[in-house]
């Protein structure tokens, strides 16, 4: 068996095309979804993502600022611009990106954002509202990971899911994402860490199995049974001296053994990276629709 190839790219531009044609008619209305992203230091990685987030909302006709803060910005002065921006009915999402300098209390931050306005889905009461499954801001990666099994023909319901990884951004809020009784959802879930007894039995148990793990290429061909379905979270750079900067990202899968057996596989890059933040694209337009209670 050779595996389809889940192409986050395809899904993506998908989803932003439905986003496109309903924010032009939500501005028709006089309505136009704003996103305001607050970056503390020089992150390189940050960087990129939040000029990439720019770029998405400049796509799809979304408002947004960007505010960039010094390294060295004080966690009080942060806590009054996300009261600002609380409190600027312009803009229907604050994200603070992460991660912020050591003198700022993260969880402190999070907190502090309108629950209303957290389209990265980090605040507790949203944290909450996905375990009881209620109405709440998704977090955007483990969302865009449900898209694209059931956008995927893939869809979850009555399958064994297997998580390697338990962070609190990936691994723990797929797992509760999928458990859900809820259209998309409705799998029999496993999570697994680094004190996990015989990790690859249970892998090898998986129908659909997500790799959240940090580690590259870390599931081989002998840790899946034929037919999985594979999705690789994993963003890793390794050193490759025939590529030409000399590195390249591969993810927690052994994609080119793993590919023989599994019924369908996401790729690195181009699978779940196109999808996080087209995720957060939806929640915004989604807060905007709530803010003004547009029902379209
Ligand atoms: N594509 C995207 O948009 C996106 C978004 C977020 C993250 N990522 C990528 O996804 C990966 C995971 O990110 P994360 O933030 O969830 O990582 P994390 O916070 O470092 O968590 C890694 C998890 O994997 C487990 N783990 C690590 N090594 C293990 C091993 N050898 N055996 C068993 N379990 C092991 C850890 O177990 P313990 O809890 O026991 O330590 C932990 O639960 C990273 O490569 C990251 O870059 C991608």
């Amino acid at each position: 068996m050779v595996a389809d190839i889940i192409s986050g790219n395809e899904v993506a531009k998908a989803m932003r095309a439905e986003m496109k044609e309903e924010i032009s008619k939500m501005k028709g209305a006089g309505i136009t979804p704003g996103l305001v992203v607050i970056l503390v230091g020089e992150d390189a990685a940050s960087q990129v993502y939040v000029r990439k987030k720019g770029e998405a909302c400049d796509e799809l006709g979304i408002l947004s600022e960007t505010v960039r803060l010094p390294e060295s910005t004080p966690e009080e002065e942060l806590l009054k611009l996300i009261d600002k921006y609380n409190a600027d009915a312009r803009f229907d999402g604050i994200l603070v990106q992460l991660p912020l300098p050591k003198q700022i209390n993260e969880e402190k931050v999070l907190m502090r954002i309108d629950p209303g306005k957290d389209v990265d889905g980090f605040h507790p009461v949203n944290v909450g509202k996905m375990v009881v499954g209620a109405d709440s801001y998704l977090p955007c990666t483990p969302a865009g990971i449900q898209e694209l099994l059931v956008r995927s023909g893939n869809d979850p319901k009555g399958k064994h899911v297997v998580i390697l990884g338990r962070s609190n951004i990936v691994g723990k809020p797929i797992a509760n994402i999928l458990v859900q009784k809820a259209a998309g959802a409705n799998a029999t879930v496993t999570v697994c860490h680094s004190r996990t007894e015989d990790l690859p039995g249970l892998s090898r148990q998986a129908d659909i199995l997500v790799a959240a793990m940090g580690v590259p290429k870390f599931v081989k061909a002998d840790m899946v049974k034929d037919g999985v379905v594979v999705v690789d979270v994993g963003v890793n750079r390794i050193d490759d001296p025939t590529a030409k900067k000399g590195t390249r990202l591969v993810g927690d899968v052994d994609f080119d053994a793993v590919k023989e057996k599994a019924k369908a596989i996401t790729p690195v890059p181009g699978g779940v990276g196109p999808m996080t933040i087209t995720m957060l694209m939806k929640n915004t337009v989604q807060a905007a629709k709530v803010h003004h209670g547009w029902t379209g």
